[in-house]
């Protein structure tokens, strides 16, 4: 794999916008009357922005639980997803509030797979944060109670989001040239 630098990318959603972003859903969040909250970052793609966002929660007055979860979805898209759970959280969730956070919601396989996973184990309520919505790719009717940005459709990069395995790093939300 070559190096590939930042000037291969086409910047769509900057750093400082994702960072006003993240403040302005932070108080969305904290106007909910959540109690006993648990936010649960779902592995690999949402792992900056669920660093971020809790941050900004935190400067809100919240003080959740964090925990991860490693979600793996194959043929996600236009092929039928299997979803699995490649490691689960080390919480009890049952009476309690979830917040989930990921990265994209655009099938909406993974997230509904997770929240009803949360669900059957007793969640009090499951909602959902993602950072980008895919809305024109959505098979199931799930909607995000929260959502930083409507996702135009390209595949995009950064800010914890991959293409092979590459880009994670990245401070901004871009688009591989060539991709566009
Ligand atoms: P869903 O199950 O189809 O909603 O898939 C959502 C998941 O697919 C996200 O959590 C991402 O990990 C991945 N994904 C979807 N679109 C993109 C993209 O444009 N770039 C990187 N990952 C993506
Ligand atoms: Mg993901």
């Amino acid at each position: 794999m070559p190096i590939v630098r930042d000037k291969d990318i086409e910047i769509l959603f900057s750093a400082s916008a994702i960072a006003r972003r993240n403040l302005e859903l932070a108080k969305e969040i904290a106007a909910r009357e959540y109690h006993d909250l648990l936010v649960i970052s779902i592995l690999k793609g949402s792992f900056i922005f669920a660093a971020d966002l809790i941050r900004a929660m935190h400067d809100t007055g919240l003080s959740p639980e964090v925990e991860f979860i490693f979600i793996s979805s194959y043929g996600s898209g236009t092929t039928s997803g299997e979803v699995r759970v490649l490691r689960d959280i080390d919480n009890e969730v049952a009476g309690r509030d979830v917040l989930l956070i990921d990265d994209i919601l655009e099938s909406g396989k993974t997230l509904r797979y997770t929240r009803d996973l949360m669900m059957s184990r007793g969640a009090r309520n499951v909602s959902i944060a993602v950072l980008l919505d895919k809305r024109n790719k959505r098979q199931t009717e799930l909607q995000a109670d929260f959502v930083g940005f409507e996702c135009p459709d390209y595949f995009v990069v950064g800010y914890g989001m991959d293409v092979a395995h590459a880009f994670r790093e990245l401070p901004f939300v871009g688009i591989v040239r060539g991709d566009a």
